[in-house]
């Protein structure tokens, strides 16, 4: 069956910088969306021209240096703001200008201080002059989701009959449920004329933690653009996070049936480059490019892991550019992993010895939180010179050596050398990556399950 496609537009360099500590300069933002554009996002938001010399220029350059993607820049719906958006916009191969005005109630009345008429005035008059200098033009209704449904769909006709080809709908302040803004979705494309002529946008933030819930209901409910940034950075709680939304439609196309262009392998370099770029790490925990989120330390689960991946893996962590899935050694580790540690280490240990090397790191890991390989080595001369201690052949010893390297990123293996990203995942030597003999296999195995190639 065909799967319907959605256009991913990143504004990880306009609505991301907005986040506090996250402003890049011109050389920085080329370097980013170079990394977009390798990662095969549609739209590249690259800036608010306006609202900086830097701005302008990044814009400039951005939209000089790709032809491939569109590359938009936000203007506020007046008209120098436009003028300096076409200005850094018209050496693109592909530009596009986005055009924002706040339509609630609220932000009427006390930002902007106009009328519901002078509102929708201003937006036409807007997007009338955006679409005379260029014929792709976004329309997004700041605060959509609290403003009257009514007057929205007034505004959205007027700003369709005046020349927008891209109607954006933002969940301005992450106020509204997944239910909810389905609904509104749907009932533009019910109620709003020539809304069938138009692509319908999801622009979502984070302030509730449904951002990405609300991205995948609007795209179920008919919006085929969704507005996104690498690791959900933006304004307060962020966006919408672009590999959240990538892989939710990836893992799940029995429930959301959809594609994009990102090729998802890109996720975790342009994760990492974002997080280098800006110096804010990524939460240890945040799904799919977070450091835990191919990490297991639970005995229980290092067990199925190495067994098999897809006991407490739903997507390989090569399908998101991460090299390989991590045991991380801590109390709730079991012997299984411990085990394998040490053959990566070069020691391999029969059981009586292995189950004494256990209980000085079981003491161990009660006391500190991560088991690291200094720490397992100690362990390890402790139990050393007592019987049954089986010493590696010096080409097991060769084969072990190769892999504890290869597990700290250090690996000759050309796959991993090659790219420029990912920078390894293990750099501490903190944990034991799956056996290296057996990694390719798992991986292929798992994509074929998981993705039913
Ligand atoms: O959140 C928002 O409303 C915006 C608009 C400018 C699209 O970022
Ligand atoms: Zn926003």
């Amino acid at each position: 069956m065909e799967r319907a496609r959605i256009a991913v537009f990143d504004t990880t360099l306009r609505d991301g910088e907005q986040s506090p500590g996250c402003s890049m300069n011109v050389q920085e933002k080329l370097r980013l969306a170079r990394q977009l554009d390798r990662m095969g996002v549609d739209v590249i938001e690259a800036g608010f021209p306006i609202a900086s010399e830097g701005d302008f220029e990044a814009v400039q350059g951005v939209a000089a240096a790709l032809p491939r993607p569109v590359i938009a820049g936000l203007a506020r719906a007046c008209e120098p703001d436009i003028e300096r958006a076409w200005q850094a916009l018209k050496g693109a191969a592909r530009p596009r200008i986005h055009v924002f005005l706040a339509t609630s109630d609220i932000h009427l009345q006390y930002k902007l201080k106009i009328s519901r008429r002078q509102c929708l005035e201003q937006a036409r008059d807007a997007v009338r002059l955006a679409k005379s200098l260029c014929s792709d033009v976004e329309f997004s209704p700041e605060d959509a989701t609290r403003t009257d449904p009514e007057f929205l769909f007034q505004i959205l006709e007027a700003t369709i009959e005046a020349g927008a080809t891209t109607l954006n709908i933002p969940d301005t302040v992450g106020y509204s449920m997944p239910v909810e803004f389905a609904e509104l979705i749907q009932s533009i494309r019910q109620r709003v004329r020539g809304a069938d002529k138009v692509v319908i946008s999801a622009h979502c933030h984070n302030d509730l933690g449904l951002a990405v819930a609300n991205a995948l209901a609007a795209i179920a409910a008919g919006a085929r653009q969704v507005e996104c940034t690498i690791n959900g950075i933006g304004e307060r709680a962020g966006n919408a996070s672009l590999e959240e939304i990538v892989m939710a439609m990836r893992v799940r196309p029995d429930r959301y049936s959809y594609e994009t262009g990102v090729v998802s392998e890109q996720l975790y370099p342009a994760s990492q480059m974002l997080s280098e770029i800006t110096g804010i790490p990524v939460q240890p925990n945040k799904a799919i490019i977070g450091r835990n989120a191919f990490a297991h330390e639970a005995g229980i689960h290092q067990d199925g892991m190495l067994k098999n991946p897809l006991t407490y893996e739903i997507m390989t962590p090569r399908s998101v550019g991460v090299p390989d899935s991590r045991l991380v050694l801590g109390k709730h580790s079991g012997r299984h992993a411990l085990g394998l540690r040490c053959e990566q280490l070069g020691y391999r240990f029969d059981r009586r010895v292995l189950d004494e090397i256990y209980r000085l790191f079981v003491i161990l890991a009660d006391q500190i939180k991560h088991v690291q390989d200094h720490h397992l080595l100690d362990l390890i001369q402790q139990t050393n010179s007592g019987p049954g201690r089986i010493p590696p052949s010096p080409a097991e010893s060769r084969a072990a050596a190769t892999a504890a390297s290869a597990a700290a990123g250090h690996s000759g293996r050309g796959e991993r050398s090659q790219k420029p990203f990912p920078v390894p995942f293990v750099t501490d030597l903190d944990g034991a990556t799956l056996p290296l003999n057996s990694i390719a296999e798992h991986h292929a195995e798992q994509e074929d399950y998981l993705w039913g190639v």
